[in-house]
Parts: structure tokens; C-alpha cells; sequence
């Protein structure tokens, strides 16, 4: 098979290396890649928002299989796209992405379908939602752009003038772009959170291997939100009783949810969960792997990779015995100091030579690039670092030992990857 990736981060990374380990594939493409994805795939210079230009590219090279990373061209409508021409994709279509795309649409979702979620109302007009602020609000209230805004449109106000500054700055402002025309304001909850991941096909659902992302920029959870500066896998928050209710109550009634509005969801659904007093609640849904989750998750699952998600494609996932690994996985993302605001690039990097032949140990490119014949930084997360051990303490050991592997000018990390693991 002849598979193409749409997407250049970590998480792209790590699906090109779990595909590359599939025996039916023999060649993989990425658009656009990066340095590191470099050495699993041939990196095709077309950007994630081309999608006639990548459809040709499929049709052309005839590819067996696209597999979309990114949330944007999914929203965008990529994968009907590629369906028009009779191409083989896995991601949902633009009427089921909305699930990621629209925080307003989601709500409304989970309210109608009674999955556990904040009580929350949503507004098109920022007159109406100061009024409702000035009169109903409790504090702290959280405010959330409707659309995409880089995992930056969520702001947590703790009073009123907060919250009259963020309705300025969604709504009439417009930071967020056209993602703050319609902004949902929802109750504060309060509890661990954990990320769930999984696979559907339209009608089946299946659960992939839980994992917890650290957003804040800094240790103890303090700094600004980022894309996901470390991640670890199991969260041992995630007991079996927790699992039992949201299958219950959670998954599998969002698959059927979607199927019942007509828009049947095919591909990833991220689930991200908080563990309120009160049981869990879902904060947010994506259409697609988690960034960094899929770096600690990929490297824990059994299962050949194209086979499941083609058995999405195909809607027999029912056949597919997902399975991961009885240990453990933490990533430590190496950024560039400064992110998530201003921070240099091209900056020479050393030391990927570490990784090679050590087994359990990740070193997957998030941004990165090849000037001159040497690889040099090309963004705010730069690297993730993953490795595995028997359990989450030793993952965290080896993945912490292994950060000291790559060495570059301006290199920034948390100290503080996975020491909830301490309280579990
Ligand atoms: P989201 O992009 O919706 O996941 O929101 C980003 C982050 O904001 C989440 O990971 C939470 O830490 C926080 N957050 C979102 N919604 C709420 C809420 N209703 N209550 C408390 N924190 C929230
Ligand atoms: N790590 C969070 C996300 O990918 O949205």
C-alpha cells in the first residue's frame, strides 16, 4: 500500500512511525512533514489546506490510503474532497468534524443527547452575553471562541470585569478570528482531566489506552496554554469505574448522536474529559489524535495501525480487538524558550543520532526543518521526547534521561511531566 499523511507536527510524526510499521505498507508520503518524519516518509511540499493539490497528489501517486492529522483541513472539508474523487481517506467529513469545529454545535449535541457535560449557554451577539454575565453568572464562568483557535479560545474569568474583557476580546475584537462570531459561556468545573482517544467507523466505537496532557507553558501548571507540553500514558485517574460510565454514557451515545443528526463520524474522536465530583464530564470533543497524546498512545498499541483505520473506513471496526501494551509512556515536549509568544528558529539541533536502535525510546519531530543539511528548530514545540517502562514512574525516568539526549541553544521543557503520578 501507498499511504499519504496530511499534517507536519509530533503527532503526525508518531502516526508515520506506527504506519511505517505496518507490513502493508510499502511507501509513505507526507504533506508537508518535517526533519524527522523525513526518515519514515518521502515529505511532499503541499501545504495541509491544499486540498485539491493533495487530492491530485493521491490520484497521481495513486494512494491507497489518506490519513489526515490536523484539525483544520478536516474542519475545512478535506476528506469530501477526497471522497468526490473516489480516494480513500480516513477523517470525518466536514459535517461530522463540526463536532471539533463548533463548540456551540457540540453543546447543543450533548444536551440533546444527554451526555454529561457543563451547563452552559451560547450567544451570537456580545449585548446578550454581557447581560447574562452582568445577571445570572456565577464566578469563576469559562468563555470558549465557537470555532478552532489553536487550543487558545478558552478563557477562564474569575470575575465580571474578566469576563466583559473577554467577551471584547472573542466577540468584538474578533483574536480568534471568525471562530469568536458565536462564543459558548459554561460553568466552571473543577477536577483531573484525562483524554481519551478513539477509533469509529460511523455506528462502532473503540477506546484506545487513556493518556493526560500538560497545556500550561510552565511547571505547576502556571504560564500560558499551549499546544500540550507533555503528556504520560495510562492515567491512573482512569479507574475501571470511571471507563464503565463514560462507555456508557459517553462514547458510544456520541457516535449514536451523530449518526441520529446525519452526520455519521468516521475517523478519531478525542474525548476530553474532566473527573468532576459529580462523575465525568466532557469538556471537548476533537476530530483527530491529540497532540502530544498520540505519542504516548501510538507507542502502546498492538494492533497494525492501517488495519484499524481502515476498518473505519470500511465500518467493521466491530472486527478489530484493539489492544496496547501492559506498561506505560511519557512524552516531554522540548520547546523553544519563550513559546507559546515569541521565541527564535533556526537554531542548530544535535544529538538524534542517541535514538537510534534504542528501543522505547522517541525522539518524534513537532517542528523542525533540514537547512543546509543540518536540522535547525522550526516552531515552539520543537521535539517530543517519549519512552516507555514497565510502569509510570520509570517511563517518566527514561523519558526524562533521554531530554538530555538532544541538546539545542535555546531548548525549554517542564520539570514537571507526569509527577501527578506521584498523587495516584
Ligand atoms: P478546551 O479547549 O475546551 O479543552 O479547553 C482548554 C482547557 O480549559 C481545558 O483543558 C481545561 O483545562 C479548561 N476548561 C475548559 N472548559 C472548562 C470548564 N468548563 N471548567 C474548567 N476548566 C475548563
Ligand atoms: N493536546 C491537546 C490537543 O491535541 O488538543
Amino acid at each position: 500500500m501507498k499511504v499519504l499523511i496530511v499534517g507536519s507536527g509530533g503527532r503526525e510524526h508518531a502516526i508515520a512511525w506506527s504506519v511505517s510499521r505496518s507490513p502493508k505498507v510499502d511507501k509513505i508520503y507526507c504533506a508537508p512533514g518535517n526533519a524527522g518524519i523525513a526518515e519514515y516518509a518521502e515529505c511532499v511540499n503541499i501545504g495541509a489546506m491544499e486540498f485539491k493539490k493533495l487530492a491530485d497528489f493521491a490520484q497521481e501517486n495513486q494512494v491507497d490510503l489518506t490519513i489526515i492529522g490536523m484539525d483544520d483541513p478536516l474542519v475545512g472539508g478535506i476528506v469530501d474532497e477526497f471522497e468526490s474523487r473516489g480516494l480513500r481517506v480516513f477523517g470525518p467529513r466536514k459535517n461530522a468534524a463540526i463536532l471539533e469545529g463548533s463548540k456551540a454545535f457540540s453543546k447543543d449535541l450533548m444536551k440533546k443527547y444527554n451526555i454529561p457535560t457543563a451547563a452552559y449557554e451560547n450567544f451570537d451577539d456580545p449585548e446578550k452575553a454581557l447581560v447574562y454575565l452582568r445577571t445570572e453568572a456565577k464566578f469563576p464562568i469559562v468563555l470558549k471562541a465557537d470555532g478552532l483557535a489553536l487550543g487558545k479560545g478558552v478563557l477562564i474569568c474569575q470575575n465580571l470585569q474578566e469576563a466583559e474583557d473577554g467577551v471584547k476580546e472573542i466577540m468584538e475584537d474578533k483574536k480568534f478570528g471568525n471562530a469568536g462570531n458565536t462564543m459558548v459561556i459554561e460553568e466552571f468545573m473543577t477536577g483531573r482531566e484525562v483524554s481519551v482517544l478513539s477509533f469509529v467507523d460511523g455506528k462502532t466505537i473503540k477506546t484506545m489506552t487513556s493518556a493526560q496532557d500538560h497545556k500550561r507553558a510552565k511547571d505547576g501548571d502556571q504560564g500560558l496554554n499551549t499546544g500540550g507540553m507533555g503528556t504520560f500514558s495510562p492515567s491512573p485517574f482512569y479507574t475501571k469505574e470511571v471507563d464503565e460510565f463514560c462507555q456508557k454514557y459517553v462514547y458510544q451515545p456520541t457516535v449514536d448522536a451523530m449518526a441520529a443528526e446525519g452526520r455519521e463520524f468516521k475517523g478519531i474522536i478525542f474525548f476530553g474529559l474532566m473527573l468532576t465530583a459529580d462523575g465525568p464530564k466532557v469538556l471537548e470533543y476533537n476530530a483527530r489524535f491529540g497532540d502530544p497524546e498520540a505519542q504516548v498512545v501510538l507507542p502502546r498499541m498492538k494492533n497494525d495501525i492501517v488495519e484499524v483505520m481502515e476498518a473505519c473506513v470500511d465500518g467493521t471496526l466491530d472486527r478489530i480487538d484493539l489492544q496496547f501494551e501492559d506498561n506505560a509512556a511519557v512524552c516531554v515536549v522540548l520547546a523553544s524558550d519563550g513559546y507559546p509568544v515569541k521565541y527564535e528558529k533556526e537554531i542548530p539541533m544535535y544529538g538524534f543520532e542517541n535514538f537510534k536502535d534504542k528501543e522505547g525510546y522517541y525522539c518524534f519531530h513537532a517542528g523542525t526543518k533540514f537547512k543546509d543539511g543540518q536540522i535547525v528548530t522550526n516552531g515552539g514545540r520543537v521535539v517530543g521526547i517519549t519512552a516507555t517502562g514497565s510502569n509510570l514512574k520509570e517511563a517518566r525516568k527514561n523519558a526524562y534521561a533521554a531530554t538530555e539526549w538532544i541538546t539545542f541553544a535555546n531548548k525549554y521543557m517542564r520539570h514537571d511531566i507526569g509527577k501527578a503520578i506521584d498523587e495516584a
